[in-house]
């Protein structure tokens, strides 16, 4: 694959996750990032199942990533949270931002959701059609800017009247058992935290 080409996306495998988070820290700096209140609503969760992308460059290492996960866009209104999207600072301003949007947006539609909410600047995600005025009855765990709140219908009137809080519905990530712990050796990390 030559330079020029755009990198093609795909599914992330595991082989992809240490490379995945050296990228966003390089995007968004590894404690900003955490602490953003978007984090609240993807920690200890996994991403939708079939909605976690990646892109390699020519050297095989992760140029791009984007996830989208499960939550409830106030009480009994499932949505997706889109993000974090990022692209390696090399492959910038080629449409990989876009490639990785359109394909999450389609795969969302093809798997049935009906609504994806996220927090980002409104002039790069308007392209794709999200909207401020789509998450005026929303409100998230913590703070956040209502101007970078935006919401895109997938179906018509996913959005319409969705009024609270919006909270985590993923599944929660499967922790190693105690006894998982000790066979790795992991007895002085849990006497330090305890
Ligand atoms: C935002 C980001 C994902 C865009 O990726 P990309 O592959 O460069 O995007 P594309 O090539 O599809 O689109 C480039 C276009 O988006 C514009 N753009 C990029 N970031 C933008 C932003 N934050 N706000 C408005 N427009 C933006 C570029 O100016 C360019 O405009 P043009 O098409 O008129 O020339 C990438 O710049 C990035 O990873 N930034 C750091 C992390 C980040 O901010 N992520 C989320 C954004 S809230």
């Amino acid at each position: 694959m030559s330079l020029t080409s755009a990198p093609a996306i795909s599914l992330e495998t595991p082989a992809d996750i240490a490379q995945r988070e050296a990228l966003l820290d390089l995007a968004f700096g590894r404690a900003a990032r955490l602490a953003k209140t978007s984090e609240r609503l993807r920690e200890g969760r996994t991403p939708a199942q079939g909605l976690a992308f990646a892109s390699h460059g020519p050297d095989g290492r992760v140029a791009a990533t984007l996830r989208l996960w499960h939550v409830s866009a106030g009480p009994g209104r499932p949505a997706l949270l889109l993000g974090p999207l990022a692209v390696h600072p090399w492959f910038r301003d080629r449409g990989l931002g876009a490639a990785l949007m359109n394909t999450a947006i389609c795969e969302a539609t093809r798997l049935g959701h009906g609504a994806i909410l996220l927090v980002g600047d409104a002039p790069y995600y308007a392209r794709f059609g999200f909207d401020v005025g789509l998450t005026e009855g929303l409100w998230l765990p913590g703070a956040f800017d209502r101007s970078r709140f935006l919401g895109l219908e997938l179906t018509a009137g996913a959005l319409k009247g969705a009024r609270g809080m919006v909270s985590p519905t993923g599944t929660p990530v499967e922790l190693p058992s105690l006894g998982d712990l000790v066979a790795q050796g992991g007895t002085g990390e849990l006497r330090r935290s305890a």
